[in-house]
């Protein structure tokens, strides 16, 4: 398997997505990298572009974009990222890349949301990769401690801090047999910013990078 492949593939079928006048919001990570490169291809398809990352802003200026604020575009038409796990039901887990909340926010505005993944994020169940969880920091012993009560192992993301100043608590050992529920009450802990489980809104397509082209998954 030539993952760097998969993930170009992926990353150009999501390019057909980008229609005429779109308001388009950008994930973050190396899948999205591919994308960022391949953007000017549609770039007279794009009305507006808002990013889920200071890294992700960074690239896209570099290729010659301007990035918006979300508060002044509106919904996005489309948001296109890619996933650490994502199920055959559409759930993902994410935010290997510390993004997560900023991630989340476009997720929730935005219309139609597309993975972009090469195949080994393709698993049954979510949680054999650490879940992160955005935290303050001041409450990141306490969340630790609730983790605990639910069954994983966390462990302080060393020397990171979030774009938006918080620590991230990477989770291990959770099996997320119902990641809607489990994404709520992990929300629901007093200090938790985000975590990394996007069930309550999954993503509308999955576009699976093969080695010579793309399986693509809808969600109707
Ligand atoms: C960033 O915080 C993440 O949510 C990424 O979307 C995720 O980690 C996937 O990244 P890669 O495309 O680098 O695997």
């Amino acid at each position: 398997m030539n993952q760097n492949q998969e993930k170009q593939n992926a990353a150009l079928a999501a390019l057909d997505y980008i229609q005429y006048e779109c308001i388009l919001g950008v994930g973050s990570g190396s899948t999205v990298t591919s994308l960022i490169q391949n953007l000017k291809k549609v770039k007279h398809n794009i009305k507006a572009l808002v990013s889920s990352s200071e890294d992700t802003t960074d690239k896209l200026k570099h290729a010659g974009f301007v990035v918006d604020e979300l508060s002044n575009v509106g919904s996005p038409d489309l948001y296109i990222d890619g996933a650490d796990e994502v199920t055959r039901n559409f759930y993902m887990t994410k935010g290997g890349g510390g993004a997560l909340t900023r991630e989340k926010i476009l997720v929730a505005a935005s219309r139609k949301i597309i993975c972009i993944v090469d195949s080994s994020k393709i698993v049954d169940v979510l949680g054999k990769y650490p879940l992160p969880i955005e935290v303050i920091p001041m409450a990141k012993s306490y969340i630790s401690r609730e983790i605990i009560r639910l069954g994983g192992q966390p462990e302080l993301r060393h020397n990171f801090v979030t774009d938006n100043g918080n620590f991230i608590l990477d989770v291990h050992n959770l099996t997320i047999v119902d990641p809607p529920q489990l994404e709520k009450q992990i929300n629901n802990i007093a200090g938790v910013v985000t975590n990394g489980i996007f069930a309550i809104k999954p993503a509308d397509v999955v576009l699976i990078g093969q080695s010579n082209g793309v399986l693509t998954l809808e969600n109707r």
